[in-house]
C-alpha cells in the first residue's frame, strides 16, 4: 500500500482509492441502484438515483479534510474504471473507526474488496495511527463476513435482531482489530 498525502489516493497492487468527484455520480448511480447490493448494507436506499450519488458525493471533501471519514473510490489503478467504495470512519475521542465497502455486482469475485480492505486498514493503522478498526455485517452476508476474516479480525460479538431490513430484523455481525494486532499478525499482506 502507498498513500500519497498530495494527491489523497491510496494505491495497491492493482487498485487505486481516490475520492469521489461529482462526475462520477452516473457511475455511481449504476452501481448502486441494485437491489444485492441494497439488502446486504445499512442504509443504502433502494432504488438509488442520482440525487443519491450527488448528496453522498458532496460531503466527501469535507468530511476528509477534517478527518471525519475517508470515503474512497475503488478504481482500476491502469484505467480507472469505477469497481465499488470504501469507507473509514474517524472517531477521535476514542481513536477508533470503523470500516465498510461495497462492490458493483458485475465486479464481485475478483478479490477487488479484500485488497481494498487491506490497503485501508493499513491507511487507518500506519498513516491515521488509529488503536482499532471495526467492520460489521449482516450474519445473512457471507461474501462481506468472508472478506472481513481473511483480513485477520477478530470476531467480537453478535448483536442479535439489532436492525430491520424489509421488514425481518437482522443479526449483525461485530469484528475488531488493534493496532498491535495488525503489526503483529498481518505481516504477510501488510505491504501489497
Ligand atoms: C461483500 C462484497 C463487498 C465482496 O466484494 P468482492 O470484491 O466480491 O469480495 P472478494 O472477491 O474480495 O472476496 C469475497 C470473499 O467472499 C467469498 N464469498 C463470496 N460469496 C460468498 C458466499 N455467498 N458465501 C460465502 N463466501 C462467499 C469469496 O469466496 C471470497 O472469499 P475467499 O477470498 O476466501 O475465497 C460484495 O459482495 C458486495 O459489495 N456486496 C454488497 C454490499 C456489501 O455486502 N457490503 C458489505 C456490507 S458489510
Amino acid at each position: 500500500m502507498k498513500f500519497d498525502a498530495i494527491c489523497n489516493t491510496i494505491t495497491s497492487e492493482r487498485l487505486l482509492l481516490i475520492l469521489f468527484q461529482p462526475s462520477d455520480t452516473a457511475a455511481v448511480t449504476h452501481l448502486c441502484n441494485n437491489y444485492n447490493i441494497y439488502k446486504n448494507t445499512l442504509y443504502l436506499p433502494f432504488p438509488y438515483s442520482e440525487e443519491d450519488a450527488l448528496a453522498w458525493i458532496a460531503n466527501h471533501l469535507d468530511n476528509y479534510n477534517t478527518d471525519k471519514s475517508y470515503e474512497f473510490a475503488i478504481t482500476d489503478r491502469r484505467t480507472g474504471e469505477l469497481y465499488g467504495a470504501i469507507a473509514l470512519t474517524n472517531n477521535h475521542h476514542f481513536n477508533h473507526g470503523e470500516m465498510a465497502f461495497w462492490i458493483g455486482e458485475q465486479y464481485w469475485g475478483n478479490g477487488y474488496a479484500t485488497e481494498a480492505s487491506k490497503a485501508m486498514l493499513t491507511f487507518a493503522f500506519t498513516v491515521k495511527q488509529l488503536h482499532k478498526v471495526f467492520a460489521r455485517h449482516f450474519h445473512t452476508n457471507q461474501a462481506s463476513g468472508k472478506v472481513i476474516q481473511n483480513l485477520g479480525m477478530t470476531k467480537e460479538g453478535v448483536l442479535r435482531e439489532h436492525v430491520q431490513k424489509e421488514n425481518q430484523y437482522l443479526d449483525l455481525v461485530y469484528y475488531g482489530m488493534l493496532q498491535h494486532e495488525f503489526t503483529g499478525n498481518c505481516k504477510v499482506w501488510r505491504n501489497l
